[in-house]
């Protein structure tokens, strides 16, 4: 399985290292074998972690240059960083990026051989028009990515599920997910207000092979009880 926490904008730097304080030691102290990759603010970039993946949420496809208020490869670099999100909802429906900047993040990165997690996913009133306009929706969101690209990672996350509460029914991740395969070898990820209660039957779904969090990871004590879970999981406890 394949953990990630999603920060967002939430925590400081110190906060950051008190948090991988205690997951690191979690994952070392229970020999876990799951991949488990947390997304940081930039702030907090600089971890150096023995067995978690440090990624980040966000980065310009430029070595350096004239890109105010954004980090690019340079920043990255001087951290070690070769993991990065691309296509949160976040960022395109609150920052308004569009498939062709994506496109253009995805391939930049993809070239230099980072582990990339790239995110799909339909707001509620595609949902409401059914399977063939999310599949529609998903596709869209597609065009441009190299699904054969070796370091992809895919995160189906539902834009209405995301900090909502909400999530859609196993059926639907199913759905959605056995579609994505279809498409891809790439690992594929469930994300939208996943948590401790939920994240064993997500986990426990075909072609769910780990998940993305954001407001349950917040808690270290949470993040590591979902670790524990997938473990448990491949264990067959
Ligand atoms: P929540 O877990 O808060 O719904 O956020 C999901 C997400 O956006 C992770 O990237």
């Amino acid at each position: 399985m394949i953990l990630c926490a999603n920060f967002k904008a939430n925590k400081t730097r110190q906060e950051t290292q008190a948090y991988m304080a205690v997951v690191e030691s979690f994952v070392s102290v229970n020999a876990i074998e799951d991949t488990v990759i947390v997304f940081p603010p930039v702030t907090a970039l600089e971890h150096a972690s023995r067995n978690v993946l440090i990624g980040v949420q966000n980065a310009y496809p430029a070595q350096n240059g004239a890109y105010t208020g954004e980090i690019a490869l340079d920043q990255l670099e001087e951290f070690d960083i070769k993991t990065i999100l691309i296509g949160h909802s976040e960022r395109r429906h609150v920052l308004g990026e569009t498939q062709a900047q994506i496109v253009e993040k995805f391939r930049y990165f993809a070239d230099l051989g980072f582990v990339i997690v790239y995110c799909v996913g339909e707001p509620l009133d595609v949902r409401e028009c059914g399977q063939e306009a999310l599949n529609s929706y998903i596709d869209i969101q597609l065009e441009g990515i190299d699904l054969e690209y070796h370091d992809l990672i895919l995160a189906y996350e539902p834009v209405w599920a995301i900090g909502t509460g909400l999530t859609p029914t196993i059926e639907q991740i199913a759905t959605v997910h056995s579609n994505l395969r279809q498409k891809t070898s790439a690992a594929l990820l469930y994300g939208g207000s996943v948590k401790v209660d939920n994240v064993a039957g997500i986990m426990s779904i075909d072609n769910v092979d780990g998940v993305l969090v954001g407001s349950a990871s917040l808690s270290a004590h949470d993040f590591c009880e979902m670790i524990a879970l997938a473990a448990e999981l491949k264990n067959g406890v």
